[in-house]
């Protein structure tokens, strides 16, 4: 049975957040979140992490080790910051792509790069991580930073990844894992369910959208079953790398 299979394949599907929903609504659902976080986006992320996200894309991009000359993609790449800190590490000549599924996310990206007197190497481009607008084998790396868990179907997401990526090309994803040491995750859960709602409804004035961002964290795949199905998606040598603990985790592999 087709529907049974998808169920099993991309349980997170069915779930936005903490709700149970039809697999076909989660896209729609996601994009008005961020639609609605945009503006407070930059600000909510230092605040929820304490800054902590600055020095997690740090470790990233230089794990990443962008070469001037290089293609390189960024979906889910939002406010553009991932994307920025390669144009810096490549001084400005690396070929880079952001991709969002919400043209608000990119607007607020593309101002942020004015802001810093970036005029090339960007392009901005609209699409879904499921279904990528770009030809096969035409970037050197892929990343996606705290997207994939917003993603409908993530093993279709990982195919995609392994399409566009040239043979010897990389893939690169962070996110916050429901993984955490066990010595921190009653706190870590506590914080995710209790505090970031309540900086949500009183910062950005938007409790439901970050009740939804907590969510989502707790039921995204751990370390190992993510890493197994990058591996099925076709990115080889897949591991990964726990940071503060296991709240974040970058999961590396090969499109080989
Ligand atoms: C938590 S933000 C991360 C933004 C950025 N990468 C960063 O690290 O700050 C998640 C982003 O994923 C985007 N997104 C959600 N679902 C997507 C999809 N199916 N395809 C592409 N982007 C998606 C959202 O619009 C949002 O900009």
């Amino acid at each position: 049975m087709p529907a049974t299979r998808r169920k099993t394949a991309n349980p997170e599907a069915e779930w936005f957040g903490f709700r149970r929903i039809k697999p076909e609504d989660k896209t729609g659902l996601v994009r008005n979140v961020f639609a609605s976080v945009a503006g407070n986006y930059d600000l909510m992320n230092d605040l929820m992490s304490g800054g902590l996200h600055r020095l997690w894309k740090d470790t990233l991009v230089r794990r990443m080790n962008p070469k001037p000359g290089q293609k390189l993609l960024d979906v889910a790449g939002g406010t553009g910051d991932i994307a920025l800190r390669c144009h810096r590490r490549t001084h400005g000549e690396a070929d880079i792509t952001v991709c969002d599924i919400n043209p608000a996310m990119l607007e607020q990206g593309k101002a942020k790069a004015l802001d810093h007197g970036i005029m090339q190497g960007l392009t901005w481009v609209t699409g879904n991580a499921e279904e990528l607008p770009f030809p096969d084998r035409s970037f050197d790396t892929y990343s996606i930073a705290f997207g994939l868990r917003n993603v409908t179907r993530i093993d279709a997401a990982l195919r995609e990844a392994a399409r566009v990526l040239k043979p010897g090309g990389r893939f690169f994803c962070m996110e916050f894992s429901p993984g955490v040491t066990p010595a921190l995750k009653p706190f870590y859960d506590a914080y995710c369910l209790n505090v970031l709602p309540v900086l949500g409804q009183f910062v950005a004035k938007d409790r439901d959208s970050y009740q939804y961002l907590a969510e989502s964290i707790l039921k995204f795949p751990p370390q190992e079953p993510l890493a197994k199905r990058m591996e099925q998606a076709g990115l080889s040598r897949a591991k990964w790398t726990d940071l503060t603990g296991g709240i974040a985790v970058i999961h590396e592999g090969w499109r080989l």
